[in-house]
């Protein structure tokens, strides 16, 4: 059962994560990172992600729900058709009260600002992995800084792929090392 929460993002140098509902960018390399990070366990739970109404519209309906993850859906409509077996919740804190009775292991915060903004104040939260890529893109969604709370507890060499250069970094709550 999760104890606690856990960010994943991909951020610019300015802490852009999107733009006109998407992503700016196209790294392959990310997309597997997060496909393994979000699907890996190593019991016999699946994962659980939260996911932020128009991050989740804005997945190809052939891709969503993420698979082999128990998919939860942040909404404050009353009326949303969605697949069968994914989750609705009308608040970040109905979806982990809804977790507790829901055998799982790691819990995923996966986007976007609006969700982040909220998750990054929640007391469970004690993992950050953040995806930094070192350009700037015109974005309109943005990540908030990661503030002192939080220390750089792994970072991964520079990759480049697309003239992309990134590297994947871990930011735990101090108070969790
Ligand atoms: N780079 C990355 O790693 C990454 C990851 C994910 C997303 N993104 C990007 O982020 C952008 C989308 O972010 P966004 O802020 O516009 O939208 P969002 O956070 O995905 O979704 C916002 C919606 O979620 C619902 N919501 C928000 N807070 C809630 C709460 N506390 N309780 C219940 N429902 C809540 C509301 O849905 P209703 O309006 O239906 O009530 C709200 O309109 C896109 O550009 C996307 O590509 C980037």
């Amino acid at each position: 059962m999760a104890e606690k929460l856990e960010i994943v993002v991909a951020a610019d140098l300015d802490n852009g994560i999107g733009k006109d509902n998407s992503l700016p960018w196209r790294i392959p390399g990310d997309m597997k990172f997060f496909q393994s990070l979000t699907t890996g366990t190593t019991g016999e739970y699946k994962n659980a992600i939260i996911v932020g109404r128009k991050t989740w519209e804005s997945i190809p309906e052939k891709r969503r729900p993420l698979k082999d993850r128990l998919n939860i859906i942040l909404t404050r409509q009353t009326e949303i058709n969605v697949p069968d077996g994914v989750l609705v919740c009308s608040s970040l804190e109905s979806a982990l009260e809804k977790l507790e009775s829901i055998p799982h292991e790691h819990c995923y915060i996966i986007g976007g600002a609006q969700i982040y903004k909220e998750a990054l104040q929640h007391p469970m939260l004690t993992t950050i992995h953040l995806t930094r890529i070192l350009q700037e893109f015109d974005c309109d969604a943005h990540f908030p800084a990661i503030d002192d709370r939080f220390a750089l507890a792994a970072v991964s060499d520079t990759m480049e792929e697309n003239d992309i250069e990134y590297r994947f970094q871990r930011y735990e709550k101090k108070s969790a090392l």
